[in-house]
């Protein structure tokens, strides 16, 4: 029998990326959560994770990059893939080389426009709708040094109408990312080496 493959998810806000996700692996005989990692204390993330039975380390800025405090629990723990939902620093080099290509992130936008530091979130549904755009959508991508800078894994569109705002923009991406998310996951720890 194959051994079920390890997730950790990384977010940092609401996190209803992240419940997603641990819902649809949570009969999954391909994978699991193990481990939610949360550098934002009060985030909604943390009762979500809590409340769903999955184990939250909350660290600082200080631990993430000048300690071992994250990558000691991710080696602990034998996680296979780190999934970032709503995660908004940018990853250590030291985690990026020991999971090479084994770091994906989600991205409400068509990289590679709309990506970049401060580009999250509702910052990014507010750029769309300024530049009048008739379509947006997600990006699933790798990750690397920089911000939504990886390799793409996957995109999916949607329409972006003139009675558009920003949350109802977010409501439509939302509704892709959790339609697609958990699928591309699982896809890409099929392929996994
Ligand atoms: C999601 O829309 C995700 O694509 C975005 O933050 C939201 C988190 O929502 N990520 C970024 O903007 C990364 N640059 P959630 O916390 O409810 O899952």
């Amino acid at each position: 029998m194959l051994k079920i493959k390890k997730i950790a998810i990384f977010a940092s806000g609401a996190g209803s990326n992240a419940e997603n996700i641990i819902k649809y692996f949570e009969n999954s005989s391909i994978a699991k959560v193990k481990m939610v990692f949360c550098n934002v204390p009060n985030a909604y993330v943390v009762t979500r994770a809590s409340g769903l039975g999955v184990p939250v380390m909350i660290f600082s800025r200080d631990e993430f990059y000048n300690s071992n405090k994250v990558i000691n629990n991710l080696l602990a723990e034998e996680i296979d893939l780190i999934v970032l939902a709503g995660f908004l620093w940018l990853i250590p080099e030291n985690i990026i080389q020991l999971f090479d290509n084994k770091i994906i992130n989600i991205h409400p936008a068509l990289l590679p426009s709309y990506g970049g530091k401060g580009m999250f979130g509702e910052n990014v549904h507010k750029a769309v709708i300024a530049d009048g755009k008739k379509e947006s959508g997600i990006t699933i991508h790798y990750v690397n040094e920089k911000y939504d800078d990886g390799d793409i894994i996957f995109q999916a569109k949607c329409e972006v109408t003139a009675a558009d705002t920003p949350a109802t923009l977010a409501q439509k991406i939302h509704a892709l990312e959790y339609d697609f998310f958990p699928k591309i996951i699982e896809s890409v720890l099929i392929n996994l080496s």
